[in-house]
């Protein structure tokens, strides 16, 4: 069984679609806890429907971001987790997090890295004008969005394509990418 924490900031669509998927929840994955820095994110709910517990945690609550993060290794031990999943998380992870675990953390971005890192990985693709980006899935590191790259997946930008209609294919994509490395992980 591998217990793990997904960090989730938004929506939460990657979340859902991880946590629906009988593959993973087969081979033995179980998603002890959503761990959550925005109190009004939708995927709270998204956790709630699925009686999936919820550590809202705030780092303005805290004096800096080195005592944020043990408070969340705190609850993470707690549920004795083997493994963290970012999908949608928006904060930069410290080394206080990952000293604690070590190539344990992963993430989800919606371009081909190194190219486009930060929150407007799609959008910056496209207004580059570029004809394929993508979707990387990598370990994380001290930086925005580098670390050791673990899967990447390439997204043809068509002419007269739209913002919308590249955001859905991305979308897409990640939600096939990420349980495909989840499974990966499992089978290690
Ligand atoms: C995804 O595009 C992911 O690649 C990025 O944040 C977005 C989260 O979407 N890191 P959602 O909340 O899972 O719908």
């Amino acid at each position: 069984m591998l217990k793990v924490a997904i960090f989730a900031s938004g929506t939460g669509s990657n979340f859902e679609n991880i946590a629906d998927d009988q593959t993973l929840k087969d081979r033995g994955l179980k998603i002890e806890i959503l761990v959550c820095d925005r109190p009004k994110a939708a995927v709270i709910e998204k956790a709630k429907r699925r009686e999936i517990p919820t550590f809202i945690i705030q780092p303005k609550d805290f004096e800096n971001r080195n005592y944020y993060e043990q408070a969340i290794i705190k609850e993470l031990v707690n549920y004795q987790i083997d493994f963290i999943l970012l999908a949608g998380y928006i904060r930069v992870i410290t080394t206080t997090l990952l000293d604690e675990y070590p190539m344990k953390i992963i993430n989800i971005h919606p371009a081909l890295l190194p190219l486009f890192p930060g929150i407007h990985g799609i959008e910056d693709a496209y207004n580059a004008g570029v004809t394929e980006t993508g979707v990387t899935i990598h370990y994380i590191d001290e930086g925005v969005d580098t670390g050791p790259i673990i899967a990447q997946q390439k997204v043809p930008v068509l002419a007269h394509e739209t913002l919308k209609q590249l955001e859905v294919k991305i979308h897409y994509i990640e939600h096939q990418l990420y349980p495909s490395v989840i499974l990966n992980l499992l089978n290690k």
